[in-house]
């Protein structure tokens, strides 16, 4: 079989170094790195290998050479070379905002809406990192029971905005170690909670979904942490969500997870399952490692799914 040439767009990026760890410990040989033009010949880790960085322009990546491309450049960057990577003939998976919520875009988390991921375009979109880890863990309990309204909070780490803010913390750290949490979203209601509002119904299939939102970046250089709330049609007691959340795929319950047991994991944390006291649901705690399968390892297994079902061609 020959095998497929994989671009990843964004190498030097946060998103970017672990898509390529997770290609290399899965064997793929014909991968090659791309970002911007600052980056240019800089070298990125490829398992024991190292790749060298290609400037990702229109026209590289609409050369034709490429089967499978993984984009992780933002949203600005993504309009224009997912587009053009898509007419060369590869099949991309964008973890951008872009396309998230366009018509016609797949936007897929495996463990919860799969079957979706084949009805592609030459786009399959990846959701924001706290809108996959909160799906893993609602669609279990909405299939048991119907979801009828969500709050959420949560507690994001500074890798999910990138590798800039990664570094940013760790210097402030070793600097006074006084680092404080941080309202870095902007608006009366933020991009990031209207982003998962919005996600969160396209891929549960639920338009109407009530769900509010408080997002917030905390000190933590890996792993988002999410307070969950839920209330349900049906009733649905602690034990038996937990019990579903034990069968889900992609989903541990744990008693007390934290940001640190989920960070360099491929699973999504669940515990401290249990009564919301000031409601008729259920109140739980959901951590999940962003860069992982809150974005690379998430969009791999959409590809290993395309790759499975022979839908890699446009
Ligand atoms: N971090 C997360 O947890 C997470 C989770 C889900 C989704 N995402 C999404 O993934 C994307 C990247 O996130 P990140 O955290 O990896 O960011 P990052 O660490 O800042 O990396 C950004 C990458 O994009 C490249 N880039 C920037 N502008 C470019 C351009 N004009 N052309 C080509 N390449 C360009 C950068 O290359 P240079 O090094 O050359 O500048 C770098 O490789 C964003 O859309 C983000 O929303 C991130």
């Amino acid at each position: 079989m020959t095998e497929i040439r994989i671009g990843v767009v964004g190498a030097t990026g946060a998103v970017g170094r672990v898509t390529l760890a997770l290609l290399a410990e899965r064997g793929f040989g014909q991968v090659r790195a791309f970002a911007s033009s600052r980056s240019v010949g800089a070298k990125v880790p490829y398992g024991d290998d190292e790749l060298e960085v290609e400037e990702a322009t229109p026209e590289a990546l609409a050369a034709g050479d490429l089967d499978l491309c993984f984009f992780s450049v933002g949203s600005g960057p993504s309009s224009e070379l997912v587009p053009a990577a898509v007419r060369g003939g590869a099949v991309c998976v964008d973890k951008s905002s872009a396309f998230r919520l366009a018509d016609g875009v797949p936007l897929v988390v495996p463990e919860v809406n799969g079957e979706r991921a084949t009805a592609h375009d030459g786009i399959v979109a990846n959701p924001n990192c706290s809108t996959i880890q909160l799906v893993c863990a609602l669609a279990p309990l909405h299939q048991a029971a119907g979801l009828r309204r969500v709050r959420v909070a949560t507690y994001q780490s500074a890798s999910g905005a990138g590798a800039d803010r990664m570094k940013r913390l760790q210097e402030q750290t070793a600097a006074d170690g006084d680092v404080v949490m941080d309202w870095d979203f902007d608006g009366e209601e933020s991009d990031e909670e209207s982003k998962l509002r919005a996600e969160t119904r396209k891929i549960l299939e639920l338009p109407e979904l009530p769900l509010s939102a408080t997002c917030a970046r905390v000190p933590v250089l890996v792993g988002h942490s999410q307070a969950v709330w839920v209330e349900t049609e049906e009733p649905l007691s602690p034990e038996r969500a937990c019990a579903l959340l034990e069968a889900a795929s992609g989903v541990r319950v744990t008693e007390r997870p934290t940001a640190r047991d989920a960070a360099g994991g491929d699973q999504v944390l669940v515990g401290r399952i249990r009564h919301d006291t000031a409601g008729e649901g259920l109140a739980l705690w959901v951590v999940c490692d962003n860069l992982r399968k809150g974005a690379a390892l998430n969009a791999i297994q959409i590809a290993e799914l395309l790759l499975a079902r022979h839908a890699l061609a446009a």
